[in-house]
């Protein structure tokens, strides 16, 4: 698929493009460009362009802004030492969309198409993929269905837009970040769209959210639906463990749980590094108890935003559990940690061939 190209006639200068990336903290600022498709029942994927950042017209009784048919993804374009541009698995996000697409009854954007709108926004705004360490270009492919239509059925148009926005952290500081166990609210049961990443389970995950951040916490963890009992994984991040013996466990994928690519990389290269890396579900009751007896030694965040961030303590109503001194990442944590970030930054060997260069 060719796309059109409509470069903005009002570019961001050099010099202000250093200022906006020097400090960006997470998804406020964006590129001068983003790409669009199009999709009709009876006509398919079309209209496929690159154009300067703007508002949408959307008509009010769009069936995105009643129903909720939203769907996105996240990854991002790291810059190496040679200045080259790669991105890490993005097949692995173009499948993970389909598979979001299928679960909301949405259309299902080819992979190509998904690749090559990222490709092409890519080669407009390569000049914003910072060169720092600690900074990339996040990318974000999303799509709304926008039919003008009040009944409650799948829709018959859809709307797919890639915008992009240099990032740093996703948390402000370095340290460890204390996450609340949310044992009231729970964000996907059984059936549900747990696996899909939709709009509408971080819709449900605020509420759990701002009671977290009310009780001086970053993120929230939840629990299964169920029985309220075994972890499933946090509002925006997977979570992982270290056992005393230095195996990582983390909970299994069931359904309910967001399919993180970060997650299955992690998998994948702690065993290649030589550690035992465990899928198995982890009870809440015994995470705490480990933690206080010293058998579950570290706790970390992970997912693209995330990257990997050391988890320094759980909290809930009956009180909290530290992992370590509850300040600094432990030493598994750090060591997955560069070995990622090297990898996804083309500084490692790539055994996996998940470096995509663009
Ligand atoms: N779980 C949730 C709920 C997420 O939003 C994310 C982030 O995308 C992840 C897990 C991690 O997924 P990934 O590693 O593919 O970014
Ligand atoms: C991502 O990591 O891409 C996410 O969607 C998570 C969110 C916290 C931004």
């Amino acid at each position: 698929v060719e796309f059109t190209v409509e470069q903005t006639t009002r570019p961001t200068s050099a010099e202000q493009r250093a200022a906006l990336m020097a400090d960006p903290k997470f998804g406020r600022v964006f590129t001068d460009h983003m790409a669009v498709i199009r999709y009709k029942d009876g006509q398919g994927w079309y209209d496929a362009k690159i154009i300067p950042r703007q508002p949408l017209q959307i008509d009010p009784a769009s069936t995105v802004l009643h129903y909720g048919q939203e769907i996105f993804e996240g990854l991002k374009a790291y810059r190496g030492k040679d200045g080259a541009v790669s991105l890490f698995r993005p097949e692995a996000n173009a499948a993970r969309f389909v598979a979001s697409a299928r679960r909301l009854s949405m259309a299902e954007l080819p992979e190509e198409l998904f690749l090559g709108a990222i490709k092409a926004l890519l080669k407009v705004d390569r000049d914003w993929v910072p060169a720092e360490a600690e900074k990339s270009l996040y990318l974000r492919p999303f799509m709304i269905s926008n039919e003008v239509f009040l009944g409650v059925k799948r829709a018959n148009e859809y709307l797919f837009i890639v915008l992009a926005s240099p990032v740093g952290g996703y948390f402000s500081g370095n340290g460890s970040i204390p996450v609340w166990v949310s044992e009231h609210y729970t964000r996907a049961a059984i059936g549900g769209t747990g696996e899909a990443k939709c709009g509408g389970n971080y819709a449900s995950s605020l509420l759990p959210q701002q009671e977290a951040s009310d009780n001086g916490c970053s993120q929230v963890l939840f629990l299964d639906a169920k029985e309220r009992r075994f972890i499933d994984e946090m509002g925006g991040m997977n979570v992982m463990f270290v056992r005393k013996d230095g195996s990582v466990v983390t909970p299994p994928l069931g359904g309910t749980i967001l399919r993180g690519i970060t997650r299955d990389s992690i998998l994948k290269l702690g065993r290649h590094m030589g550690l035992t890396m465990v899928e198995e579900p982890l009870a809440i009751e015994d995470v705490f108890k480990a933690a206080a007896t010293g058998d579950i030694t570290e706790a970390f965040a992970c997912g693209t935003a995330a990257v990997i961030s050391p988890i320094g303590e759980f909290r809930r109503k009956a009180g909290s559990v530290a992992f370590g001194d509850g300040k600094t990442a432990g030493p598994v944590t750090m060591k997955l940690r560069n070995a990622l970030c090297g990898l996804q930054r083309g500084e490692e060997a790539d055994p996996f061939g998940w470096v995509h260069p663009v």
